[in-house]
């Protein structure tokens, strides 16, 4: 059956990363119409309030209403928010088995409604629970797009562009992996204007600024409490690529079937976003010690991956 058409966008989950995400949609006008979701009704209905009263200074109409599972019977996209937070001094990981649950008996209600379109999910730890949602709602495998790395590589581009007093929109560079400890910068491709960034940098540098992409999320919740500006930008960004049939390349979380020799888990790689989801993995060229590093995040994954999903 064809996929659900227009941009209507189911988002479950409002709690920070959802609101963020709900928020950024409607300064972007991407979306004519956004129904929330949450088990805490008060609150969904609290933020459906709070954001229309924006919608006179937003670029464009945007219809928010408060809804249930059935309003994703004709939804284009659903995105996951909804889930266990990560508290301070816990890992991604360590949240796998309370989501996987809380997944299951979500994603079944949503596709029993009948939902014919495109998942996002953002609830960590993101990698699995984007393959526990291919999984649980049997839709090929172009409409599930988890957020991968596509926040780390924002922190990467964005730190690089500090040390080079560059735009990080010109500064060309991937993380890849677990959106999580195992995740790894792509050095030797990452360039601005064609030039090699690999070169212009120190060794200790490069560990450096790779600590600090891989360490931002317990940094920022030690502060603040929790992330979720950036994610929500990013799942925005991963909104726009498909409602505008772009065909950009991001590094969403999507399913692998032989990249690098690996299959059969979802992680953070560069791939081509279009209108209907995933159109295929970019070519991303890896050296001797990346893919020694993309490989033991894809075994940390599938080893989990393994006792959660069995
Ligand atoms: C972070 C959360 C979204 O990396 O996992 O900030």
């Amino acid at each position: 059956m064809e996929m659900t058409p227009g941009n209507k966008i189911v988002l479950v989950g409002t709690g920070a990363v959802g609101t963020s995400y709900a928020y950024a949609l409607m300064n972007q006008g991407l979306s004519n119409e956004l129904v929330l979701v949450d088990i805490n009704e008060d609150k969904a209905q609290g933020e459906v309030m709070d954001l229309s009263h924006g919608i006179v200074y937003a670029p464009s109409a945007m219809n928010i209403t408060q809804g249930t599972y059935a309003d994703c019977k004709d939804a284009a996209i659903v995105v996951i928010c909804a889930g266990i937070a990560q508290k301070e001094g816990e890992t991604r990981l360590d949240l796998v088995n309370k989501n996987v649950a809380i997944f299951k008996s979500m994603v079944e209600s949503i596709m029993d409604a009948g939902f014919n379109g495109i998942f996002i999910v953002a609830t960590n730890p993101v990698d699995i629970l984007s393959y526990a949602t291919w999984k649980f709602s049997q839709l090929p495998k172009e409409r599930v797009i988890g957020s991968g790395t596509v926040l780390d590589s924002a922190r990467f581009r964005f730190l690089l562009g500090q040390k080079f007093a560059t735009a990080p929109a010109s500064v060309h560079g991937y993380i890849i992996g677990e959106h999580g400890d195992s995740q790894l910068p792509v050095w030797s491709t990452a360039n601005i204007s064609g030039t090699s960034i690999a070169e212009k940098i120190s060794a200790e540098e490069k560990t450096q600024i790779a600590e600090q992409v891989r360490n931002a999320a317990y940094e920022i919740i030690s502060m603040k409490g929790a992330t979720y500006y950036a994610i929500g930008m990013g799942l925005a960004r991963i909104t726009k690529a498909i409602l505008n049939n772009e065909h950009i390349i991001l590094p969403v979380g999507t399913l692998l079937t032989g990249e690098h020799g690996h299959e059969d888990v979802y992680v953070g790689v560069p791939s081509i976003i279009h209108r209907a989801g995933v159109k295929g993995v970019a070519d991303f060229p890896l050296d001797e010690t990346e893919q020694r590093k993309f490989a033991s995040s894809i075994a940390i994954l599938k080893d989990i991956q393994n006792q959660a999903l069995l």
